[in-house]
């Protein structure tokens, strides 16, 4: 196999809280079965207790709390009931939880599991292409306070993460090419190697060719990891990595979470590409190589219409921000990114109104 080579079983993430393990699994109910302890409880994604009714079946006869991934789910107040199951059914802090499900799934478990005992153990299981992919490691944990998204949260990795990709083939379409977004940020920001590898295999890993899905899951892994273990707190390096992402985050904001992350970070990519053409930081036929690649990922999604004003005001509460100057990351090239200020003037601002009325009629270049 030409490209990346064969990804390893095992990728090793050093934590300042732990070192922890991405295991590669072929079976996950026979992992499942295997590292099962006595008092462990399950945190599982009720979509997957209906596709996988063999690994319910397992399940069902210990301690388990469905969760319906949405944002109502993680939210700080329905936390509650999940803490009250667990008191009342005696966890203990010698006790783990294990998560089945995608991002959801892990923020709530992740959250409660770092709160709870002041943090006992847990164990991961990602089903979507996005939590297998990126948000398994790093840390991060987050749930939504009120109507506000994602604003309490805390650093507490799981004891080990179990990927295996034959979760994936239940999965939307939708969903998989959320998680090529989450990915193609990786390979674009690592370097030109990473993006020729995805111009070339993005139809096979789209089919579900199982070698080249379990190479570019690897590969974003491995990408992370040295970041993370560079800067577990986002207070230098990690910052690159949110190229596209001060974009898509206000995108997903000011379209009320009608599209998923990867998508709105797909198109928040292509915008901080056209925006650092329009500065003269980027060459136009190189955004427009790019754009190519970034299609793939929206091309099949209708979107909503993207509302220029809320857009704005989303991007103005970036956290990233220093005072009233918009801080976004833009791009000199291929793994090129850099922190800069976004120019207050009409010209971008009309620029960015014909971008979005491009990105939901789908023209491409
Ligand atoms: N903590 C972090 O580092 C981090 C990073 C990125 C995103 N997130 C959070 O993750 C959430 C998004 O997570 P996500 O995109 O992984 O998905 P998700 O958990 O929201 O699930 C998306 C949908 O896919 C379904 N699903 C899950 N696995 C499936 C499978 N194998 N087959 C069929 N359907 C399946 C779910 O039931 C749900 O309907 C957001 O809340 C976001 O804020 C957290
Ligand atoms: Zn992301």
């Amino acid at each position: 196999m030409e490209g990346f080579p064969l990804p390893v079983n095992e990728i090793k993430i050093q934590s300042s809280r732990r070192k922890y393990s991405v295991f590669f699994v072929e079976d996950h109910f026979e992992k499942l079965k295997q590292i099962y302890t006595e008092g462990d409880v399950f945190i599982i994604d009720e979509n997957i207790a209906n596709l996988y009714p063999d690994l319910y079946r397992f399940i069902k006869p210990f301690k388990h709390i469905f969760v319906t991934a949405n944002d109502a789910a993680k939210n700080f107040s329905e936390l509650d009931r999940y803490i009250n199951f667990l008191i009342k059914k005696d966890f203990s802090k010698k006790n783990r939880l294990i998560a089945i499900g995608g991002g959801v799934t892990q923020d709530i478990t992740a959250f409660i599991a770092s709160i709870l005992f002041r943090g006992v153990d847990w164990l991961f299981f990602p089903t979507t292409l996005l939590a297998q992919c990126d948000s398994c490691i790093g840390s991060k944990s987050s749930v939504n306070f009120g109507r506000f998204k994602n604003q309490l949260g805390t650093y507490y990795p799981p004891v080990n993460i179990f990927i295996d990709i034959a979760f994936l083939k239940t999965l939307s379409s939708v969903e998989l090419n959320s998680g090529l977004g989450e990915m193609l940020h990786y390979f674009l920001v690592n370097g030109e190697e990473d993006l020729a590898f995805a111009e070339k295999h993005t139809a096979a890993m789209l089919d579900y060719d199982a070698l080249i899905l379990t190479q570019f899951i690897s590969r974003s892994l491995k990408i992370k990891k040295k970041i993370i273990e560079k800067d577990e707190f986002e207070s230098g390096p990690r910052l690159i990595f949110n190229y596209g992402h001060s974009f898509g985050h206000a995108i997903e904001a000011a379209t009320n979470y009608q599209i998923p992350h990867g998508i709105a970070v797909a198109v928040g990519m292509d915008l901080a590409n056209l925006l650092s053409v329009e500065l003269d930081f980027l060459p136009l036929t190189l955004r427009n190589r790019i754009q190519k690649t970034l299609f793939k990922v929206y091309r099949e999604f209708s979107f909503p219409n993207i509302d220029f004003d809320l857009f704005v005001s989303a991007l103005r509460k970036d956290k990233k921000n220093i005072g009233s100057k918009v801080r976004v990351i833009l791009t000199m090239g291929i793994g090129e990114m850099f922190v800069a200020t976004l120019p207050d003037s009409k010209e971008i601002d009309n620029l960015i109104q014909n971008f979005f009325l491009d990105v939901v009629y789908r023209k491409q270049l």
